[in-house]
């Protein structure tokens, strides 16, 4: 039997970064996530965080308007984003822990011991029709409460796994291949994200069941690298065009 090819989800809060940094109109997520979208990428994800470091609501809102591919929202269990959220509505949402002082997401999103708020906000993104993603690590005792909560998907935590090597690295893809058989068991279907790059993509795909990897970081990084050269080039063009 020919299994269905993983999708990819490009998440790109960092194009948002480089403009933050700087405070200028350039480069747009938009404008990176219509070159994702020509590539071939399957969906596009962005974090609306609360202290807005990267991502702003009018990036979201231009996404939801402008692209074909669908928009998955990574977001926190907090009122002010779901009220944005339950406006724009994207194809799809992410619920994930948010801590204001992490540098990117730390670890999955604990349903256990927020499920009141976790399980109101999964109903009123469903609700609304919004297909609900929660990001989690792998754990029995989380995805049977993801199931519960009547989310489609989860998003399985791979971070710690690409942070790791050795024996301790087999230990942590053998949870991760556990836990998304358990959660297809569970009927839930299976994302994977955090800290996928081309070096380690190849072990996360030994995870079965995956649906989607939703990948960032290190695709924005890896554009910077193929992009110098024609950057560069172009601005030799307009300085040598000019004086000439
Ligand atoms: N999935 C989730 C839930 C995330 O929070 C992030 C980081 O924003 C990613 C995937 C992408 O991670 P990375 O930027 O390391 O590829």
């Amino acid at each position: 039997m020919k299994t269905k090819p993983v999708r990819l989800g490009v998440n790109i809060d960092h194009v948002a970064t480089l403009r933050q940094v700087r405070g200028t109109s350039y480069p747009t997520p938009f404008d990176a996530a219509q070159l994702c979208e020509r590539a071939g990428a399957h969906g596009i994800t962005v974090h609306l965080r609360e202290d807005r470091r990267h991502i702003q609501d009018a990036d979201v809102y231009a996404l939801k308007r402008g692209l074909s591919i669908p928009l998955n929202l990574e977001m926190a269990c907090a009122s002010e984003i779901l009220a944005i959220a339950l406006d724009v509505r994207p194809q799809e949402v992410c619920l994930v822990p948010e801590r204001r002082e992490e540098l990117t997401t730390e670890g999955g999103l604990d349903v256990r011991g927020q499920q009141e708020t976790v399980f109101r906000v999964v109903q009123q993104l469903l609700d609304a029709g919004i297909v609900v993603s929660l990001f989690v690590e792998a754990d029995p005792g989380q995805l049977d409460l993801c199931a519960a909560s009547g989310a489609q998907y989860v998003e399985l935590h791979t971070g710690h796994f690409c942070d790791l090597e050795g024996t301790a690295a087999t230990t942590e893809l053998r949870k991760l291949i556990e836990g998304a058989e358990y959660a297809h068991k569970l009927g839930l279907k299976v994302n994977a994200g955090h800290g996928i790059h081309l070096g380690n993509v190849q072990a996360i795909l030994k995870i079965p069941h995956l649906d989607t990897l939703n990948i960032g970081h290190s695709i924005v990084a890896r554009a910077v690298m193929v992009g110098m050269q024609a950057a560069v080039q172009e601005m030799l063009d307009a300085i040598q065009g000019a004086s000439t």
